[in-house]
C-alpha cells in the first residue's frame, strides 16, 4: 500500500479530529486523497503522508539541517528519560489521542509512542521541513502543517496534548484538550545544554515568566524535573551545535568547539484545565 493511502486510512480511522481551519465545519477524508470540509475548504494529503492545513505561506527560521540535526540527537537516546517519564503519565490513559504541539521532526513523539499499541499520535508543526521528515520516517502517526494559532482540530478531541521545547497557545490547549485531559509542557532548565549556551552567551538561563504563564492558564497538578549529564561522542558534536537555536548566527564565533559532556535539564509542567 502506498504511503498516502496508508496515512490517509489513519486518518480516517481518527477522522472527528479534523475541523476546517477556514470555516470550523467538520471534516471528511474523501477518496483517500483529500481532507474536506462540509463547505468543500480541500485539504490534499501530500504522496510522503501528510497534510498541510495552513491558510497563508509561512516562513519558518527552522530548516531541513536542523531537524535533521534534531532527530539524529534525538535517536541517539539523549532525551530517553525524558521519554519514559511522558510514557508513564500517558500510561495511565486508555487509548490515548495524543497530539504532539510543535512537534518539530516528529522523533519525540514517536519515541514516547513506540511501544503503544492503542490510541493515537498526531503531530502539528508550522515547519513544513519538520513535518516532511516526521512522514518520512514515521508512518503509523498523523502529521500536519498547520499553525497552532489555527489549528485543524475540533473541540476536545485529545486526552494529552504534549508541548516540548516549543512555542504555548493556552487558548488552542484549552479548546483542544478533553475536559479529564492532561496537558505536559517540557520548558528548559537553566542548566539545559549549558555547555553550549557558555559558549556564545554570558547571562543564565531562566524559565520563570513561562512557567508563571503555565499557572496562569492551567491547573498545574505535578511538576517533574529532569536533570542528567551525558558523554557526548565526537559523532554528535556536530549535530548537537546545528540543532539548536542558542547557535543562531553565532556559529563563526568560535573556530573551535570542544564539548565531551552536555547536560540536560528541564522541567515538566503537567497540567489540567481550569
Ligand atoms: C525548538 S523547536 C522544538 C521542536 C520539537 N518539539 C523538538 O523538541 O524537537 C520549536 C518548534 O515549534 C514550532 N512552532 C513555532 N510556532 C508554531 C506555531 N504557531 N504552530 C505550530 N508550530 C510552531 C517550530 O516550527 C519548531 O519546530
Ligand atoms: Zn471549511
Amino acid at each position: 500500500m502506498k504511503k498516502k493511502e496508508k496515512s490517509a486510512m489513519q486518518m480516517q480511522r481518527f477522522e472527528s479530529i479534523f475541523q476546517c481551519p477556514v470555516c470550523t465545519s467538520p471534516m471528511k477524508i474523501v477518496e483517500y486523497k483529500s481532507v474536506v470540509c462540509d463547505q468543500n475548504h480541500t485539504f490534499d494529503i501530500a504522496k510522503q503522508g501528510y497534510v498541510n492545513f495552513l491558510t497563508r505561506p509561512v516562513r519558518s527560521e527552522y530548516d531541513k539541517e536542523l531537524f535533521e540535526a534534531r532527530k539524529t540527537i534525538i535517536d541517539s537516546g539523549l532525551y530517553e528519560p525524558l521519554h519514559s517519564k511522558v510514557r508513564e503519565i500517558i500510561g495511565e490513559v486508555q487509548s490515548p489521542k495524543v497530539l504532539d504541539t510543535g512537534c518539530g521532526e516528529g522523533s519525540h513523539l514517536a519515541h514516547i509512542l513506540k511501544n503503544a499499541n492503542d490510541g493515537v499520535g498526531v503531530g502539528i508543526d508550522i515547519a513544513k521541513e519538520g513535518i516532511l521528515s516526521a512522514a518520512k520516517y514515521y508512518d503509523d502517526l498523523i502529521w500536519c502543517v498547520g499553525d497552532l494559532a489555527n489549528s485543524p482540530y475540533s473541540l476536545e478531541s485529545f486526552d494529552i496534548i504534549l508541548n516540548i521545547l516549543s512555542p504555548a497557545n493556552y487558548t488552542e490547549f484549552t479548546r483542544l484538550l478533553k475536559q479529564d485531559g492532561l496537558l505536559i509542557k517540557v520548558v528548559p532548565k537553566s542548566e539545559y545544554l549549558k555547555e553550549i549556551r557558555n559558549l556564545f552567551y554570558d547571562e543564565t538561563y531562566s524559565n520563570e515568566q513561562t512557567v508563571v504563564r503555565f499557572k496562569e492558564n492551567f491547573q498545574q497538578v505535578e511538576t517533574y524535573e529532569l536533570s542528567y549529564k551525558v558523554p557526548l561522542h565526537e559523532s554528535l558534536l556536530q549535530p548537537l551545535l546545528r540543532m539548536t537555536p542558542l547557535t543562531w548566527n553565532k556559529m563563526d564565533e568560535r573556530k573551535e568547539v570542544r564539548i565531551t559532556e552536555i547536560s540536560i535539564d528541564l522541567e515538566l509542567l503537567v497540567g489540567r484545565k481550569k
